[in-house]
């Protein structure tokens, strides 16, 4: 899709759809601002905001066919909700939900007016993002999926507003909006249709892409490299591990820091021997989703080209239960050396994770970030808003947040205090897998941390973030692509970048 600003009077854009904003600026009944001073918009959509027919509420959709005055075939007035909170947030979702009423109607390029309370280039970038995640769909595989695409966009700033940084901040909308698609195309796929081998071969096609570095790992390097923990995931499963490494390395980055992602990558989780009932099992297909959150992640930060080193591990397998399963009760060794006792087959995450974990630390990670949806537990707690967020170092922590929150996305920090490592200490090996039925994604947290030492380090639980159960106005129902944006907003953060 192609994205274009423009500085045109509105009324005079030739376009098939022309969004405006309307914001509710309180009181009863509510004042309603349309977010223009164009003079003939302003005229169309007078009577509407008297009638009381548009409310400002967010999301909300009134539309005008053959307006006269105006040169667009449709107007489409969008609730902006609350005047006071609309920010960049608000910028992008309405973006999105813009797009999706334009496909809904089969209309394939719209303009949409920007409004001015924040800064033009911001606004756009937002918009740019919001506009290309809201253009994703999940009917990969409907045999009558039309060709739904849009193709064009506009989107239009005051006069004022510098060009230059208004082309940049809608390069990199775009990019930011594509990699957390990739990201979402990747989690819906099928187990059948990606399994570790083909999840792979996607993130090495994204690196060919991108420029960057790609090396991909079978069982033997694997074994050499005594990944003990997240062979024994692997050993249930007719089909081979892989383990991919993704470098990010530009010439002139400073040789530290070294941010390390590592990425579960569970192509399909049966829970193993100690097997998950049947109800639902099959959205464990997306327990791929931290190692699909990576490959996003290092397609933003290869076309942002932030200065700073990245690397990325995924550990991919499948959890299968087989006669040669591992099986409760087994013990295994993690490349670190820890003996681990595996009570429950099912914690497989953890296992793959920690020796992934010690392989980015191996490969010279000076700072480790880790994605995955690990623990039911996590939802139970939070929820399907807000990742859970946990961490060894508080000044790392912090940072992170703040890229968060700059990105628009819910984290949520939980504790990790030493106490909650006696609920996975082992009787005969030095940890065990599961910690019980209470705190459940704090002691999975407790177990990973066995595996950083002393590197400053944040682990993020998806598991009740990178599905989304319910579709919204301006994303369907299925994969997010969340901790993207954070990421890569985080790595363009880090000390040697000039981003
Ligand atoms: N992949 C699951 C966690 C999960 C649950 C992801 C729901 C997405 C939605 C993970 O491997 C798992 O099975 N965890 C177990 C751990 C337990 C056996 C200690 C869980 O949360 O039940
Ligand atoms: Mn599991
Ligand atoms: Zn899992």
């Amino acid at each position: 899709m192609k994205i274009v600003s423009s500085a045109s009077d509105p009324a005079a854009i030739q376009t098939p759809l022309l969004v405006v904003l309307v914001s509710d600026k309180g009181g009863t009944p509510p004042a309603l601002e349309l977010l223009s001073d164009s003079p003939a918009l302003r005229q169309i959509a007078a009577p509407l905001l008297a009638s009381g027919d548009v409310t400002g509420k967010f999301a909300e959709l009134v539309w005008l066919l053959s307006p006269s005055g105006v040169a667009a075939q449709r107007v489409l007035l969008i609730g902006a909700g609350k005047h006071e909170k609309l920010c960049i947030t608000e910028i992008r979702k309405l973006a999105g939900a813009s797009a999706r009423a334009a496909k809904a109607k089969n209309i394939k390029s719209f303009a949409m007016l920007l409004p001015t309370v924040v800064d033009a280039a911001a606004a756009a970038q937002a918009a740019a993002e919001g506009i290309v995640a809201g253009d994703f769909d999940v009917d990969t595989y409907q045999s009558e999926r039309k060709n739904q695409q849009l193709t064009e966009a506009t989107l239009l700033v005051a006069a004022t507003a510098d060009e230059a940084a208004v082309s940049k901040a809608i390069a990199d909308g775009i990019i930011l909006g594509e990699s957390q698609n990739l990201t979402r195309s990747l989690a819906l796929e099928p187990s059948n249709l990606l399994t570790p081998t083909l999840l792979a071969e996607r993130a090495r096609a994204m690196c060919a892409e991108t420029g960057l570095a790609c090396e991909v790992y079978g069982p033997e390097k694997i074994r050499e490299l005594k990944m003990g923990a997240f062979l024994s995931v692997a050993q249930g499963s007719d089909e081979e591990p892989r383990l991919v490494v993704m470098r990010y390395e530009p010439a002139g980055a400073p040789a530290s820091p070294v941010l390390g992602l590592v990425g579960k990558g569970i192509t399909f989780d049966s829970g193993g021997i100690s097997i998950k009932p049947s109800e639902g099992m099959e959205k464990m297909k997306y327990d791929m989703s931290g190692a699909a959150t990576m490959i996003g992640a290092m397609r933003a930060i290869a076309m942002l080209k932030p200065n700073v080193r990245v690397i990325a591990v995924l550990c991919c397998t499948e959890n299968m239960p087989s006669g040669r399963a591992q099986k409760p009760g087994d013990v295994q060794f993690a490349m670190n050396g820890k003996s681990i006792e595996v009570i429950n087959t099912d914690a497989e995450g953890r296992l793959v994770l920690a020796d992934g974990l010690c392989y980015a630390r191996q490969l010279g990670a000076t700072h480790l970030i880790d994605a995955a949806t690990l623990t039911g537990a996590v939802v139970v707690a939070l929820g399907y808003y807000n990742v859970g967020v946990f961490s060894n170092n508080d000044d790392l922590a912090e940072d992170f947040s703040a890229s968060a929150i700059r990105t628009g996305e819910k984290m949520w920090r939980m504790p990790l205090d030493q106490e909650y490592f006696e609920q996975i200490r082992s009787e005969i090996a030095d940890i065990k897998n599961t910690g019980g039925r209470w705190g459940g994604a704090v002691t999975a947290a407790m177990f990973l941390k066995e595996f950083v030492n002393e590197v400053p380090w944040i682990h993020l639980d998806i598991a009740g973030t990178a599905w989304m159960e319910e579709g919204k106005a301006w994303m369907p129902k299925g994969p997010s692509g969340v901790a993207v944006r954070t990421l890569a907003a985080f790595a363009c953060s880090l000390p040697g970048t000039s981003h």
